[in-house]
């Protein structure tokens, strides 16, 4: 019986008034000559004394419980002007509360992923503390390579704070499974000083392709496909020949972005190109150092910053005002 007076406790304290629920209905229920607390109280007479002693009391505060929200509850509703139980004025206006929004570097992220994925590339993550070999030298960096100086990189004990994506592509081709189709975002980190144009950290967005057969003119027509996706049918691109320790071939993609405008001008460096990302074919010794036969299979690779893609896309000067404490700054793109 004191289970169920405690029971009962909890659900009269919790109980809610409405429009359907007034005061009225609550005294029936528990406090009328047939209600639930009378009707135990008729019961708790039936019992002997040591037991009485204990549910009489706890049966008490129950009563004084219900009665007390009872009366409370009457003297709402008589306060009430028009007399009908309306304890919310639902003419008021609705607090316009901010919107939430997700940060521009992952609605971008989101777009550059949702774009490869219609191509069939699956999404994979690794580490950002990685080690040397899968940093440097699994992607074929010599020993004495500057990329691994001090300088640009950070290093914690034994390890790197990884300084781009592609160290992902050789965890996933250590794996061992063949084909890969992958697209790989993260956050990557290099010993700079800070500026509107550089900062310590930024976030890549890797591309890998393993099978057999996979041809420079698989890459150009993915890295095509992708351009008219995000940045808008008849975008013109042009490739430019570069190095990469891990690709062979290796290139550069540009995109046409004008000179029409000052921004563009300045943007472009008065040549009306823009320098997107970085690919190539993926070098021979780096599908051997994660056990892949380079005879039967070849891929492609690419990387890019998606810092200064979101930059572009929404006209943000300053790399670091992506970083900033500032809810007014993320407001801005609720519902982007
Ligand atoms: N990892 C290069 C960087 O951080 C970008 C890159 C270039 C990635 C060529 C690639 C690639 O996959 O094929 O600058």
């Amino acid at each position: 019986m004191i289970k169920q007076i405690e029971l009962l406790k909890a659900e009269v304290e919790a109980f809610v008034f409405d429009k359907n629920q007034n005061a009225e209905n609550f005294r029936l229920k528990y406090l009328s000559k047939k209600g639930i607390i009378t009707e135990l109280f008729d019961q708790f007479k039936q019992l002997g004394g040591e037991e009485k002693r204990s549910v009489g009391a706890i049966l008490n505060q129950l009563k004084q419980l219900a009665e007390s929200r009872w009366q409370e509850q009457k003297l709402a509703e008589e306060n009430d002007a028009d007399g009908s139980v309306n304890q919310f004025d639902t003419t008021l206006p609705v607090y316009q509360g901010l919107p939430g929004s997700a940060h521009p570097l992952k609605i971008v992220e989101n777009r550059l992923v949702e774009i490869f994925q219609t191509l069939g590339f699956d999404l994979a993550e690794g580490p950002e503390v990685e080690d040397d070999e899968h940093n440097f030298g699994s992607l074929n960096f010599a020993e004495d390579h500057p990329a691994r100086d001090m300088q640009d990189t950070f290093f914690i004990g034994d390890f790197v704070l990884r300084t781009h994506t592609s160290s992902v592509q050789i965890r996933e081709m250590e794996k061992g499974k063949l084909p890969l189709r992958l697209i790989m975002p993260g956050r990557v980190y290099r010993n700079e000083a800070v500026s509107a144009r550089s900062n310590c950290f930024f976030h890549q967005i890797e591309g890998l392709y393993v099978d057999e057969n996979v041809s420079f003119a698989d890459l150009k027509q993915t890295l095509y496909y992708f351009v008219q996706q995000f940045f808008g049918e008849g975008t013109k691109v042009r490739f430019r020949a570069s190095y990469f320790p891990f690709t062979e071939p290796s290139a550069e993609m540009d995109i046409w972005a004008g000179l029409d405008t000052e921004e563009n001008r300045r943007l472009t460096k008065g040549t009306g190109w823009l320098e997107v990302l970085g690919c190539g074919m993926v070098h021979p010794n780096v599908l051997e150092s994660c056990g892949i036969d380079s005879e039967k299979y070849t891929g492609f690779a690419f990387g890019m910053g998606i810092d200064r893609i979101t930059m572009l896309k929404y006209g943000i000067n300053d790399i670091r005002d992506l970083f900033v404490n500032d809810i007014r700054m993320l407001s801005q793109f609720a519902g982007v």
